[in-house]
């Protein structure tokens, strides 16, 4: 069994690209800026979002933190998404979801330019995306790709089993599972809340990426001998005994899962160091895409 070990990969990933900046800098020219636009106070968000402006700076992006309180309204969150679509010292942006219950998120998603949609939820992206063009690919199915093709995880004429079909991993997971070419052509069922008997499935798949926020839910006896595990939960469970009031659990029950496994992400240190990578990477390609057009 071998651990797909996305803290390293993502720290290998992390050092390709300040070497990248690096290079730019010398040149005299600008350098990648990421902005994100966080609100409210959700403590995932607050954690996630802290940590990718931690690593743009780590890495010698700018980048610049929207914190805007709960009560915020979708008429003001709009304004500052067209200040930042217009801002030309802002390469790429991301809105944090989950946003509060009375905003629109379809709504504020739609109103980012695509140009700049380095999450890659924008329909023209998600579009482009599905059609196999050139476009921003959400980080964390990005992630998972990335993590496979580096471990060599072969994926072609796989049987891929994934679960949960959230607009941010399982439906994009599925999509490029099933694209055309290396690291990808693997056959893909996607599987969801309305599934009928998910174990009968599980069973037969080579590759499944479990992306439910059900902690412990995928158990050994789902699983064949051999399959590769992604495991996308991340689950925080209240647990007084620790300082922060919790721990970090996955979808996969690991200790059980992972004796048949021949491939398996832990968590933490798994798919969630993967995404902000990725997200580093969709940056610094609407750095250069900007620099190719001219602004
Ligand atoms: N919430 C959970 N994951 C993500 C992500 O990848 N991007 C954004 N914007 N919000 C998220």
């Amino acid at each position: 069994m071998t651990i797909l070990n996305g803290k390293e990969t993502s720290n290998k990933i992390k050092e390709e690209i300040a070497e990248e900046v690096a290079e730019i800098k010398a040149r005299g020219e600008k350098v990648p800026h990421l902005a994100a636009v966080l609100v409210g106070n959700d403590g995932a968000s607050l954690t996630y979002v802290g940590s990718k402006v931690r690593s743009c700076n780590r890495i010698g992006f700018e980048s610049t933190l929207k914190h805007l309180p709960e009560e915020t309204t979708e008429e003001e969150l709009l304004t500052l998404v067209n200040a930042l679509n217009q801002d030309p010292e802002i390469d790429g942006y991301i809105v944090q979801l989950p946003l509060p219950k009375h905003i629109d998120e379809q709504k504020v998603l739609m109103a980012v330019d695509p140009e700049k949609d380095v999450d890659g939820f924008h329909p023209t992206n998600f579009g482009k995306m599905a059609l196999d063009m050139e476009s921003f690919i959400p980080a964390t199915p990005f992630g998972i790709m990335e993590l496979l093709k580096r471990y060599k995880v072969k994926t072609e004429g796989k049987h891929a089993v994934v679960i949960g079909r959230s607009n941010i991993v399982g439906r994009p997971m599925s999509i490029l599972l099933s694209r055309k070419g290396a690291g990808a052509n693997a056959t893909v069922t996607l599987t969801h809340s309305r599934t009928k008997d998910i174990k009968a499935i599980t069973l037969q798949a080579d590759i499944i990426v479990s992306a439910l926020g059900v902690p412990g839910f995928l158990k050994e006896d789902m699983v064949k001998d051999g399959a590769v595990i992604i495991d996308v939960g991340i689950t925080r469970v209240p647990d007084t005994s620790r300082e922060r009031g919790y721990y970090i659990t996955g979808d996969v029950a690991y200790d059980e899962v992972s004796k048949k496994a021949s491939y398996i992400t832990p968590v933490p240190g798994g798919v969630g160091p993967m995404t902000i990578a990725m997200l580093l990477q969709n940056t610094l390609l609407a750095r250069k895409r900007k620099l190719t057009s001219g602004n």
